[in-house]
């Protein structure tokens, strides 16, 4: 059943465990987390960007969904709009069906220039007036994520803020999130912590310091009531890399998020783990893979399987590793 990521990650608090939230955008994708689902019994957040619903067009994505709780009637699914860019974003999703919208005010409405505190206290307020109104959730974002490494914000085309940010805006402030938390009245709370979008996260391999971990802790206790989540969340697997890179793709030397990180970040107060890049690049992998070895193939859905296949993987070991399998 469709249920509000408020019930979800309120059962993940009490809990202590965290739940991974995949990007969807197409069949293979939902068939792969909720498959992973079912193995593991874990509960599911599927979030569908603007992008995602541009892609497979609103009525798709929301038959999709609608599918897949038919087919798994055990397991508990939140439906999120993945950073809403406008009060009006989260508006068509809540008509949508979704039960969950998070209002990226972080953001100005290009979804590139860092928003002043109080435009996105404004728009994030809106939100929760009309969301909570008809039993939606809602998350906002404080705080603008990129690379303590770098500066950067990551992903060209994408979510993200554009040129080098400075240091106080890639941490989100504890009192700060105190305040915006009680004149906003969100559910959760998406936190910059030095994680970035896309596969381009850091230039060397991360050891302990790299991500603001103590952060997370001090944030929590500010905030013990609202659900922290981790963007930028992707571990951008080597083995992967090693599978396009085989198969004539050209990806550069970089680094994601180590599991051991994320746990760590849990054990500290999150609760919901954003991964979009870690299941392209599977899915990237194995479809070169598939083509690459097998010459002569040209039915398509023998790339997808294996494309669906590899995702699968990267769903159960998030379950796993995140403790969320028997959960849902
Ligand atoms: O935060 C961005 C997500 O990875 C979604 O990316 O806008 O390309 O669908 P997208
Ligand atoms: P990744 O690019 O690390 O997978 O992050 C996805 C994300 O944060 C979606 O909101
Ligand atoms: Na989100
Ligand atoms: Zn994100």
């Amino acid at each position: 059943a469709l249920v509000s990521l408020r019930q979800v990650l309120d059962h993940a608090a009490e809990n202590g465990y965290g739940v991974p939230a995949f990007n969807v955008n197409n069949l293979e994708q939902i068939h792969a987390i909720m498959e992973a689902a079912q193995e593991t019994d874990s509960p599911v957040i599927l979030q569908a960007s603007a992008g995602a619903r541009q892609y497979a067009g609103e009525p798709y994505l929301r038959h999709m969904v609608l599918a897949a709780a038919e087919m798994h009637p055990d397991i508990p699914i939140v439906l999120h709009q993945d950073h809403g860019a406008t009060p009006a974003v989260c508006q068509q999703s809540i008509r949508s069906g979704f039960t969950s919208v998070m209002m990226d005010g972080s953001l100005r409405e290009d979804a590139k220039t860092p928003a002043d505190y109080d435009y996105n206290l404004r728009v994030t307020r809106l939100v929760c007036d009309f969301a909570h109104a008809v039993g939606v959730s809602v998350e906002g974002e404080l705080g603008c994520l990129g690379s303590l490494e770098t500066g950067e914000a990551g992903e060209e085309d994408g979510v993200g803020a554009e040129g080098k940010l400075d240091h106080s805006q890639l941490l989100t402030d504890p009192v700060q999130a105190k305040d915006f938390v009680e004149r906003t009245g969100v559910d959760a709370l998406a936190i910059a912590i030095g994680t970035s979008h896309g596969a381009y996260k850091f230039t060397r391999q991360p050891t302990g310091d790299i991500l603001a971990i103590d952060r997370i802790a001090e944030i929590h206790a500010a905030i013990p009531d609202t659900h922290l989540v981790m963007h930028g969340s992707s571990s951008v697997p080597q083995e992967w890399l090693a599978i396009i890179r085989a198969n004539g793709g050209d990806i550069a030397e970089t680094y994601g998020v180590p599991v051991e990180e994320i746990i760590r970040g849990i054990k500290s107060g999150v609760r919901k783990v954003n991964i979009d890049t870690d299941i392209r690049l599977a899915m990237t992998g194995a479809m070169r893979q598939l083509f690459n070895e097998k010459r002569s193939e040209f039915d398509p859905r023998k790339a997808l399987l294996a494309a669906k296949k590899a995702a699968r993987g990267i769903c159960k070991q998030r379950f796993e590793a995140f403790g969320c399998a028997g959960m849902a």
